[in-house]
């Protein structure tokens, strides 16, 4: 309904690094797969309104045997009534643009998590080049002088200033998805002026929080040269609200329990992340050590289920990441467990939208410890999935749901006195004090989804769309 009221002339272009369908080959055939998530839900709803179409970079196995000539997904391949538009990028793009710029440089950089940036000349060029890559295909599958243009984060910051000088009236609305940098933070990356130029060539640049916000005026204050017209705000980004299910608990209990073998009895900590080093996985584990430590009654009484799905393991922090968390995993199973009983269970197995929901609805506490995050969408799912208004938020200050989940318990991650103690708490909290700050974080999730979330960010490029006249006219 909120999508519904707006009208994009049905010339939107939705362009980010990763796609809203992979395809991949299967002794089966090919299977399409849908990555979780409220992003593609919320974008793929406002294609369908308004039609369109998504540029993304192609990487699953049957990806090219879904496409026509020109990176077109065939009608019969795609669900969903838009155009999705592939892009190939060779191995060395890969390394350059994504595991080097991106996630080598851009992401440590923005995130205060102890890792360095690996600032290359040559990574920076290879980013350039694929930005321009990613901005010519916007430009291919524009169908007038003035598309909406919806740019997705920190991979794609200079496609803004590409399309703008070849779109000059697009309507460009650019979402910043991670942290916004420190001034004095950002002043370390040397291509900071072409970054910061590439982003404020937008219409609008939307970044998730108020303090995202001040940083980046503030980056943008401490500029030489003129700062572009982009309106910036910040758009708390969201869930779509899911189908709730309050009978769904006991059986999710029943089938958590017996997949991951958490004896009847054993209370569960919970924590799902990405494996990244931002997300405060460490400093979970050493907590919950020191919690079993100084309260030993609790050792045989308490599990902490970890899920944490592997990603971007070019890069040596991650894999570093990956070896720490398996070691500490062992040393506190090895220490506390006993037969029939470990105190962590790490999956890094994967698990689908459904399995995570299971974990939401039967654990007793959810500890999201981010280091520092954009927003932390975890934080949200688990709300939205408690609709029988039991369990535990535990919430990093520095996680950008912490503005707006305020009956969260909150921590500081690197504190782990003070976290460990969060955990008592969380276990202790009496049912009626659960059901009052679920409820009451619940209301605001469900009030913001990520309907509204994308609705606002395209009222106000319309908006902005109305108030500037095309070039060809003035
Ligand atoms: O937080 C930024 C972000 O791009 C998210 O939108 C997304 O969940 C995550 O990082 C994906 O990381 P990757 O595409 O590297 O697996």
């Amino acid at each position: 309904r909120l999508l519904a009221r707006l009208d994009c002339g049905e010339d939107i272009i939705v362009v980010s690094n990763r796609a809203p369908w992979i395809h991949r080959a299967t002794p089966d055939g090919i299977v399409g797969e849908r990555p979780a998530g409220g992003l593609v839900t919320a974008l793929e709803a406002v294609l369908a309104g308004q039609g369109g179409c998504w540029i993304a970079h192609g990487s699953g196995s049957a990806d090219r045997a879904t496409c026509d000539a020109r990176g077109h997904v065939l009608a019969h391949h795609l669900p969903g009534s838009y155009r999705l538009r592939r892009l190939w990028l060779s191995d060395a793009e890969v390394a350059g643009y994504y595991d080097g710029l991106a996630n080598g440089a851009l992401w440590p950089l923005c995130h205060r998590a102890g890792v360095e940036p690996r600032l290359r000349e040559a990574d920076w060029a290879c980013y350039r080049r694929v930005n321009q890559r990613f901005a010519d295909a916007v430009v291919a599958e524009a169908r007038s002088e003035r598309p909406v243009v919806l740019v997705q984060d920190y991979h794609l910051a200079l496609v803004p200033a590409m399309v703008r000088a070849r779109l000059p009236d697009a309507v460009i609305l650019t979402f910043w998805h991670i942290p916004f940098p420190e001034a004095r933070t950002l002043a370390r990356f040397p291509w900071r002026a072409e970054l910061m130029r590439g982003l404020l060539a937008s219409t609008v640049l939307g970044v998730q929080t108020a303090g995202d916000l001040a940083r980046l005026d503030a980056a943008r204050a401490g500029m030489n040269e003129p700062p572009g017209g982009a309106v910036a705000r910040a758009y708390p980004i969201s869930i779509a609200w899911p189908v709730q299910e309050p009978d769904a608990v006991a059986a999710a209990h029943t089938r958590i329990r017996n997949r991951f073998k958490v004896a009847p009895g054993v209370r569960l900590l919970l924590g799902v992340d990405r494996m990244d080093y931002t997300k405060g996985i460490v400093e979970r584990l050493r907590a919950f050590a020191l919690f079993l430590q100084q309260n030993p009654d609790q050792a045989g009484r308490v599990a902490l289920l970890q899920v944490a799905a592997p990603g971007r393991t070019a890069l040596a922090p991650y894999r570093r990441l990956d070896r720490t968390v398996r070691v500490l995993a062992g040393r506190i199973n090895r220490r506390f467990g006993r037969a029939g009983y470990l105190p962590v269970l790490l999956h890094t197995g994967g698990l689908d939208a459904a399995g995570v929901a299971d974990c939401y609805r039967a654990c007793d506490a959810c500890l999201v410890t981010s280091l520092q995050d954009g927003m932390n969408l975890v934080a949200k799912e688990f709300v939205a999935a408690r609709a029988d208004l039991r369990g535990v938020l535990v919430l990093s200050r520095w996680a950008g749901a912490s503005a707006e989940l305020a009956q969260a318990l909150p921590v500081d991650p690197r504190d782990i006195a003070a976290l460990s103690e969060a955990i008592g708490a969380a276990l202790a909290m009496p049912p009626g004090e659960q059901g009052a700050r679920m409820a009451a974080m619940r209301a605001v999730v469900r009030e913001h989804t990520v309907f509204r979330w994308a609705a606002r960010l395209l009222e106000d490029g319309m908006a902005a769309q109305a108030a500037v006249p095309a070039t060809a006219v003035a």
